[in-house]
């Protein structure tokens, strides 16, 4: 074989789609801020609160996984641990079986009545045994009736809709949804988690500084 139809052959091996696709992602990822392009995927990845991600691990192998509400600080991980949650239970069927609502969004009585319970509806292809999975970040915002009504979607769409909740004060939310809820409780970082996983950063991103140093 000649260099010439070498080449050719390798041109055809290594098409150039699939390159400008992941140089694509690279460049998009590049100019992430350092908060979203560093934010954990995996359970692995999260900082602290190991008690209580080993028991979403258990509940995401078993496939079991029950309504949760994880309450805690701001900035300590509640979304990111659901988001990881939802990737490990749906894998590629994240896109279309999960629903997020966080606190740009209205989240009055409306949205539940509508949006929500026009989710929980769709028929969505699932993973076997999964189930779809509405994602309410600080739902001590919502309003009562909106929980009163939220608690009714959960509980007639329970066989095909699993709600997890973020919040920071748990008080806030409604005795019949706590009680339908795992409760998962998250602590503040220790400024030794925090320096560990900054410092991790400041590396792979080539930030040098006497003061972190110090
Ligand atoms: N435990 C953690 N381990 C690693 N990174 C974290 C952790 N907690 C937060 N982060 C970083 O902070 C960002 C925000 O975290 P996240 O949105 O999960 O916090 P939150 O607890 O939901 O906060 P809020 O109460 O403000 O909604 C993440 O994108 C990630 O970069
Ligand atoms: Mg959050």
């Amino acid at each position: 074989m000649s260099d010439t139809e070498s080449m050719e052959v390798a041109e055809v091996d290594a098409p150039a789609v699939p390159k400008e696709k992941s140089s694509t992602a690279q460049t998009r990822k590049s100019h992430l801020p350092w908060i979203e392009k560093y934010r954990p995927t995996k359970f692995e990845e999260i900082v602290g609160n190991e008690d209580t991600i080993q028991r979403l691990s258990y509940f995401a192998q078993a496939g079991n996984v029950p309504n949760i509400i994880i309450a805690g600080p701001p900035g300590v991980g509640k979304t990111t641990t659901i988001l990881c949650l939802a990737r490990i239970l749906l894998g590629p069927a994240i896109k279309d079986a999960v629903l997020e609502l966080n606190a740009s969004n209205e989240r009055g009585i409306d949205v539940v009545r509508n949006q929500i319970k026009m989710f929980a509806q769709q028929k969505v292809t699932l993973p076997a045994g999964r189930h779809k999975i509405v994602i309410l970040d600080e739902a001590d915002s919502m309003t009562d009736g909106a929980q009163q009504a939220l608690r009714r979607t959960m509980e007639i769409y329970s066989h095909s809709t699993r709600f997890a909740l973020a919040c920071n004060n748990s008080e806030k939310i409604i005795e019949p949804i706590q009680s339908r809820c795992a409760m998962l409780r998250y602590s503040q970082l220790s400024d030794a988690q925090i320096l560990a996983k900054v410092m991790d950063i400041c590396e792979k991103e080539n930030v040098r500084s006497r003061a972190l140093k110090a």
